[in-house]
């Protein structure tokens, strides 16, 4: 009996864990288009659609403003597209490392799906998405996060130059593309 448990300990150790941890960290950003085709339909909650017609998908945009560019030059930022100084809160991955980057990845999209809800290579596929939905899988195991209030405030605080007191509920609400019950 104490031999076979350790036996499963053994297994638990060598594949499981490390599978596990290995899913998890061959997770690619593939950038919000390639979630479009799925995510788009009524049917779906439209999340792409609403993405687009909110304050996110125009982040990377905002940094080339005349606005963006006056608070830039009071410190010493000559381009916020290019500087992380800006770039961290305003759009998705990056400074993330290029292996880490699918070839669909193209930066520029703004505050995109997966800065939210993690990198999509490894959870992407239509069958994946059903079984995580219906339960099946563990999303996370795969990278899919469900993002909490932690997740808004790590670019809803005080580092940000033109920061606004942040209300999650409320903000919540004006960002909130749920899958209609069927
Ligand atoms: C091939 C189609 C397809 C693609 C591509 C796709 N999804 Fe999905 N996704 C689905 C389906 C189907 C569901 C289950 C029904 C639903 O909740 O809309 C789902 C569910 C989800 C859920 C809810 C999961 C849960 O816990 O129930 C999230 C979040 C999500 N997708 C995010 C994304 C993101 C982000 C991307 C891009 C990186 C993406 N999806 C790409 C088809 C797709
Ligand atoms: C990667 C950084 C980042 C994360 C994470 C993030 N946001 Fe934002 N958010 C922004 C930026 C940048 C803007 C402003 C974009 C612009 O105006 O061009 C913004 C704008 C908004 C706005 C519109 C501003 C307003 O007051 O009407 C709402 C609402 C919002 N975010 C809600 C959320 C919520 C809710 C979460 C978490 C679920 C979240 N955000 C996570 C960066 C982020
Ligand atoms: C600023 C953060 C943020 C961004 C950007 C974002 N989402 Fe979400 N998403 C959320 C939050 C918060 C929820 C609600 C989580 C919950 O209910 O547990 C959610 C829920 C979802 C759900 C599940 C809805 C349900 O009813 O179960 C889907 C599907 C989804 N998002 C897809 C997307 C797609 C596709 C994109 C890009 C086009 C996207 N999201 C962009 C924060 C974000
Ligand atoms: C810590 C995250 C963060 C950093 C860093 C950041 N921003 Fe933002 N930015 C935000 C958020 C969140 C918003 C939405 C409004 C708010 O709460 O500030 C925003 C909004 C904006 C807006 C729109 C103003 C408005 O009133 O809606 C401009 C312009 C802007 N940022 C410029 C910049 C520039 C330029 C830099 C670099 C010097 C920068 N931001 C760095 C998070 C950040």
């Amino acid at each position: 009996m104490k031999f076979r448990l350790s036996l499963i300990l053994l297994w638990a150790l060598a594949f499981v864990i490390p599978n596990l941890v290995l899913a998890q960290s061959k997770a690619k950003y593939v950038g919000a288009k390639t979630c479009m085709p799925c995510h788009m339909t009524p049917k779906s909650g439209a999340a792409y659609k609403i993405w687009q017609g909110n304050a996110h998908s125009k982040a990377f945009a905002t940094l080339a403003t005349p606005a963006a560019k006056e608070i830039a030059q009071k410190k010493g930022i000559a381009d916020p597209q290019k500087d992380e100084k800006c770039m961290k809160c305003h759009d998705t991955a990056f400074g993330v490392a290029a292996a880490q980057l699918a070839p669909s990845f193209k930066p520029g999209e703004g505050v995109g799906c997966e800065v939210c809800h993690g990198p999509g290579s490894e959870y992407k596929a239509m069958q994946v998405m059903k079984d995580i939905d219906a339960g099946k899988i563990k999303g996370e195991t795969l990278g899919l996060v469900k993002p909490d209030e932690k997740a808004c405030v790590k670019c809803h605080n005080a580092e940000s130059p033109t920061y606004k007191a942040f209300n999650f509920a409320e903000a919540s609400k004006k960002i909130a593309h749920p899958t209609p019950k069927p």
